[in-house]
């Protein structure tokens, strides 16, 4: 892999979000660096708790570079969890390999007790270590992704202490206890905002805020636990880096997207794979760049359905400022193969 340095080298993915077309759209993919890919499993196999492969800096600037390596996407995005939050703030935070992420449940009013109030940076100290690391081996063309989960989305697993179907705890704990919720949701903003400051410090491009369970907050709820704390992590990005790159992605929010985009100063808007095609065309992408939103399934499946739908959003989409992606991430059965049938397909499609 060539040295990055390149500075004249521009990077297809920062000239979509700030609004100018790409004739081939840039393309990368949620969870690209994951289960599907036999040398991630490899490296996986001799780690046993996966937050010790997010906080080793040479394993994990080596899987941000595999999909690259593999597939050459125009983004790496930094390899780390949402959870890492949490795990900062004081929560106890573990991965089970059978059934995802387990969290010291926060349970009741109480269990904001359990909490610091302010992000513990060295524990990050090898996140940022490894943007460094993966910044110094990327081509000059290919933009460095930072992340970020959304208050309201990290609120969820705090709260229920696990990944749950319809984020029941969260919801009740947000009407029950409107005001320890509130406290919650702020330290969360204050935490997120200072942490991609950080990420923009050690040298990502931009950034994206995972907000992957905005889809289960009531209409009349979507102000206070998704559009305000993201609208105020992005300001206070930008009141320290002016010239930040942040892309939301509100999963599940539906026709409350036009809410979110008019109201949170992101550069793309993420869509995931229910969104109408005419809808994001007419009504987003006339105000935004947008970014998305194959269905995960039709990547694991292949062939000629996926063919079918990669071409449908070419269509709808490749007229504007657009970056090509899945509606949400990889799943981990599906074949190399598919993969690279979808970069090929996008990449000679003009
Ligand atoms: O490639 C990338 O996208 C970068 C790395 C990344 C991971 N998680 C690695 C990971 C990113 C951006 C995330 C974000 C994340 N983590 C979200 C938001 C986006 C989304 O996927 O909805 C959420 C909700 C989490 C929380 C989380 N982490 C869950 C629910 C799980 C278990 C489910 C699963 O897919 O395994 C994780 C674990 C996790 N995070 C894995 C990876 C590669 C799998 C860990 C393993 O190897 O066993």
């Amino acid at each position: 892999m060539r040295r990055g340095h390149v500075q004249s080298v521009t990077k297809p993915l920062l000239d979509v979000l700030a609004g100018e077309r790409q004739a081939v759209p840039p393309i990368w993919l949620m969870r690209q660096a994951g289960r599907y890919l036999p040398e991630y499993r490899d490296l996986r196999q001799r780690t046993d708790n996966f937050l010790d492969l997010c906080f080793s800096p040479k394993l994990a600037t080596e899987v941000t570079l595999q999909p690259i390596r593999r597939f050459g996407f125009d983004a790496a995005i930094l390899f780390s969890d949402i959870l890492v939050i949490p795990h900062a703030l004081g929560q106890r935070v573990s991965f089970t390999q059978a059934d995802g992420p387990r969290l010291d449940a926060l349970g009741g009013a109480d269990g904001l007790r359990k909490l610091r109030y302010e992000l513990d940076h060295e524990r990050l100290a090898p996140v940022y270590e490894t943007i460094g690391r993966v910044k110094e081996q990327l081509p000059g063309n290919v933009t460095l992704l930072g992340f970020c989960g959304a208050p309201w989305t990290l609120a969820t697993y705090m709260i229920a202490g696990a990944g749950t179907p319809d984020q029941l705890p969260a919801r009740e704990f947000a009407y029950r206890h409107p005001d320890e919720f509130k406290i919650l949701i702020d330290i969360l903003i204050e935490a997120s905002a200072s942490y991609l400051i950080r990420q923009f410090e050690a040298g990502v491009d931009a950034v994206q805020i995972f907000d992957t369970w905005a889809g289960v907050v009531a209409s009349d709820e979507f102000a206070r636990c998704c559009i305000e704390p993201c609208a105020r992590i992005a300001a206070a990005v930008r009141a320290r880096i002016p010239a930040a790159k942040i892309i939301g992605f509100p999963r599940g929010a539906g026709s409350k997207l036009r809410r979110y985009i008019a109201a949170v100063p992101v550069d793309a808007v993420g869509l995931d794979w229910t969104i109408d095609l005419g809808f994001a065309r007419e009504q987003l992408q006339t105000q935004k760049p947008i970014q998305g939103n194959l269905d995960p399934v039709a990547l694991l499946v292949g062939g000629k359905a996926l063919d079918r739908a990669v071409d449908r959003i070419l269509e709808s989409f490749a007229a504007g400022p657009f970056i090509f992606n899945l509606g949400h991430g990889v799943l981990p059965d599906t074949p190399i193969a598919h993969v690279e049938q979808l970069v090929a397909r996008v990449r000679v499609s003009t």
